[in-house]
């Protein structure tokens, strides 16, 4: 992949501050809300992928892949997308009580701390590894998930291992879907050091062995899900994507049989201008300003693509009679305080609290609806399951949890000393908050298997 350095004036002329008090204006956003998106938030979610698009989704996050900057986003209509015929009903995943949902609840201390540190997990990457880079704050560690109704037990490796012995589970989606891959990871190697058993040479797709439970976790690189491919501009990568929602992403959907649990995921890069195909016929695009190219909206384009992947998991021919997919839902960027290129970070230490927590319901009305939209999707795929065996299908609705947690983002602590004066406000730390998707993710499964 090209690359090359950012110029981080060449947006300077951006109104940052315009979008920000804007933002911050509730009354204002609640007020454009109704009318549909604000432009000022799409553009603020808009700069904020950037920045993931820049750093992180790299596997090697000191190289930035070429990109443009993202154009001013016109407010328009989105396209309406077929409703679904059924009102889903909520999901809820429950923990003995049958009224319990695990996902809505708030963080509470937990002076035990993290399960684990740098030194007992060997594969936290550079880039999330907090501590080493300088943070030196430690009480974002101290929380745990406290559901309303129930608990949440702590991550216990030897039974998620037990669980999961003799079977494979991977995570399909982008460099988040692999920060909680990677938090698994460490969380597991408390009780069993992994093998890594196959790496590509992009360090896209990836395997690890747990020999002793004959545990295989496996990694797929996959940005959209659906099949994808850069537009191209006298050779160099424009930044923009063409997306196929008739076809899949065949890089992780082959390798789809012989798995027992696949957590899919996707998102972040839905936050830039890309086009939008069906039967290879061009009927829209994103984020963008083009004659006779509807604007369709991100919401309709992360939509479409959680469809396909749904529906073509739903007909996977070779796929385990008993695999079980579970989506992960949206995980929130927390800037604040500008973009990633003007000087917005997240340099907070303590999670939101409750009385914030309304707040942020509606300063966030946005990315909760990303996760209604994935939601909607899964219980949409639920219905539309006409197959002799239904798929099990699932979700780790991580999202209202992560809202209230600015203070587990690398920050200006990921590690990468050139890029000084940038902050990721996108990943998690390791350890850190997003550990608790693990807590999720065994007590799904957990219920799964009756235990
Ligand atoms: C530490 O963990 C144990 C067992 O999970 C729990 O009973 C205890 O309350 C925790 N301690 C603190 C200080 O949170
Ligand atoms: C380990 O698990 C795989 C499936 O993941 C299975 O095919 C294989 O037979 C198992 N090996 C042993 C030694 O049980
Ligand atoms: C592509 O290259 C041609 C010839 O070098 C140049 O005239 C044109 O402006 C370039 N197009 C873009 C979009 O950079
Ligand atoms: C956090 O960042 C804000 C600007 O984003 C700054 O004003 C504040 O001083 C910072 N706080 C700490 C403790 O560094």
């Amino acid at each position: 992949m090209k690359t090359n350095t950012i110029n981080p004036s060449s947006s300077s002329s951006l109104p940052y501050d315009k979008i920000h008090n804007n933002a911050r204006n509730h009354k204002n956003f609640t007020k454009s809300y109704k009318n549909g998106v604000p432009p000022i938030l799409l553009w603020f979610l808009g700069l904020t992928s950037c920045f993931s698009l820049f750093l992180l989704y790299s596997t090697n996050p000191f190289h930035f892949s070429s990109q443009q900057h993202i154009q001013q986003q016109q407010q328009k209509e989105e396209r309406q997308f077929p409703p679904i015929t059924t009102r889903p009903h909520p999901i809820k995943q429950q923990s003995g009580d049958d009224k319990c949902d695990l996902f809505k609840g708030k963080w509470v201390p937990d002076l035990n701390g993290s399960q684990y540190t740098a030194n007992s997990c060997t594969t936290i990457p550079e880039s999330k590894n907090c501590f080493k880079n300088g943070r030196i704050d430690i009480d974002f560690v101290n929380w745990r998930w406290k559901p309303e109704g129930c608990e949440l037990p702590r991550f216990d490796p030897h039974t998620f291992l037990k669980i999961v012995g003799g079977k494979k589970l991977a995570f399909v989606g982008d460099s988040v879907a692999r920060n909680h891959m990677e938090s698994l990871l460490c969380l597991l190697s408390q009780a069993e050091v992994p093998m890594d058993v196959h790496k590509d040479s992009e360090d896209r797709f990836r395997t690890w062995h747990f020999p002793s439970s004959n545990f295989t976790l496996m990694i797929f690189w996959s940005k959209f899900l659906v099949k994808s491919e850069e537009r191209m501009v006298n050779n160099s990568g424009t930044g923009s994507f063409n997306l196929h929602f008739d076809k899949i992403d065949e890089k992780w959907a082959s390798k789809l049989p012989g798995l027992d649990y696949v957590i899919v995921s996707t998102a972040h890069w839905f936050f830039r201008k890309n086009y939008l195909y069906e039967q290879g016929k061009l009927i829209g695009c994103v984020y963008c300003d083009e004659p006779n190219t509807p604007e369709l909206g991100l919401n309709y384009a992360l939509r479409m693509s959680i469809r396909s992947a749904l529906k073509y998991i739903n007909n996977c021919k070779g796929c385990k009679k008993n695999m079980v997919t579970l989506i992960r839902t949206f995980s929130p960027a927390h800037f604040e305080n500008g973009a990633w290129d003007t000087g917005g970070g997240c340099n907070r230490t303590s999670p939101h609290g409750e009385e914030k927590g309304k707040e942020i319901e509606m300063e966030k009305r946005f990315e909760l609806e990303l996760r209604e939209l994935q939601i909607e999707e899964l219980e949409r795929a639920r219905i539309e399951d006409k197959g002799e065996e239904k798929r099990k299908l699932r979700v780790l609705d991580i999202t209202r949890a992560m809202l209230m947690r600015p203070d587990g983002h690398p920050g200006e602590f990921w590690g990468n000393k050139w890029m000084k004066g940038y902050n990721d406000c996108v990943h998690w730390c390791l350890p850190g908050p997003v550990d608790a998707w693990s807590d999720f993710l065994l007590a799904v499964l957990q219920k799964e298997v009756g235990l």
